[in-house]
């Protein structure tokens, strides 16, 4: 095992591991290898189980496959985005058995100001998960006009006071650049005034939540991603799907699990799917005290139907 820190401890794993029912000489496929806990608990749950799996952050994807390779499971790891998964399977001449996203962010990524996804300590104002893309949180606030930055923040943030700090954002950047999370925090803790008292979650957080959604194109990514599984359900497309493929996904905030929510459901009509979490499995009490990130985590899972 690599010496650096595991630094992510994966949600709802029992219940990952109980839905998706990994069997002997199953292909797993996980979008989202991050730390490689879930890749390595279902690689482990059967004989001969293959993971394939790819992540945006190549430091991330590292850590996975040596984790993966210490466990001796046999794996095909690459750096980059989930959306290109059927791609990585059909080069490989593999179909998945299995299907696994655990969306968004890993805790080492958020943990480290480096990063600079927290307003909790600061950072440069980054908040790419691949750190070789081309955007960054602080050139979108540079970048954006105050109206399209106000309907970000509404959009991918769900913040009432949205156009409040999209105007505080405008006229401070006129005077030095907002390229740290420090300076954002303190803007929109500024623009939340009075508010800030009364305010139940920190008033960073939802517009620190759109900016990371927007940097990351995450809400495309998560819609794509369905496109196509959907689309291999329609077409009864085994190239990369295999028949009675198991689909779990875990999403942290309702942007997320809506369109998970939606397109499972529209499969489970169309008879192309049945649901095996009857809606969405939610972590238990003993996990969310252990774990307080898991306290937002949903996990839908559904079986393919085709033979
Ligand atoms: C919640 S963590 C996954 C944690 C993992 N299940 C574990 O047990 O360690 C999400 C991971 O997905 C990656 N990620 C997010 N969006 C992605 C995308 N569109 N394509 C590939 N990886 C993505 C992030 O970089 C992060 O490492």
């Amino acid at each position: 095992m690599s010496r650096e820190p595991v630094g992510h401890e994966p949600v709802l794993l029992t219940e990952t591991c109980g839905l998706l029912q990994p069997a002997a000489g199953d292909v797993v496929l996980d979008c989202t290898l991050g730390r490689g806990g879930h890749a390595a608990a279902l690689g482990a749950a059967a004989e001969d189980v293959t993971v394939v799996g790819l992540d945006l952050d190549e430091a991330n994807r590292a850590f996975a496959a040596q984790r993966l390779h210490d466990a001796g499971i046999a794996h095909h790891t690459s750096c980059g985005n989930f959306v290109r998964a059927p791609e990585a399977l059909k080069a490989l001449g593999l179909t998945a058995n299995v299907v696994i996203a655990d969306l968004g962010f890993s805790s080492n990524q958020v943990d480290d100001p480096a990063r600079g996804f927290s307003f909790l300590q600061d950072g440069p104002l980054d908040m790419r998960l691949d750190p070789t893309g081309p955007v960054t949180a602080a050139s979108l606030l540079a970048a954006l006009p105050e109206r399209e930055l106000a309907d970000l923040i509404r959009r991918h943030g769900e913040e009432p006071l949205a156009g409040r700090i999209a105007r505080k954002v405008a006229s401070e950047r006129l005077q030095r650049p907002i390229d740290t999370t420090g300076l954002l925090a303190d803007l929109i803790r500024e623009a939340y005034g009075a508010r800030a008292h009364t305010s139940r979650q920190h008033p960073a957080t939802r517009t620190f939540q759109a900016l990371r959604i927007a940097v990351n194109d995450e809400l495309a990514a998560v819609q794509t991603l369905l496109d196509r599984l959907g689309r291999a359900l329609r077409t009864g497309d085994t190239s990369w799907l295999a028949p009675g493929a198991r689909i779990g996904v875990i999403a942290f905030h309702s942007l997320e699990d809506r369109p998970v929510k939606t397109r499972f459901a529209a499969l489970v009509r169309e008879g192309l799917a049945v649901d095996l979490s009857s809606g969405p499995c939610r972590a238990s009490i003993d996990e969310t005290d252990r774990n307080p990130r898991s306290r937002s985590a949903r996990l839908r899972v559904i079986r393919s139907t085709t033979r």
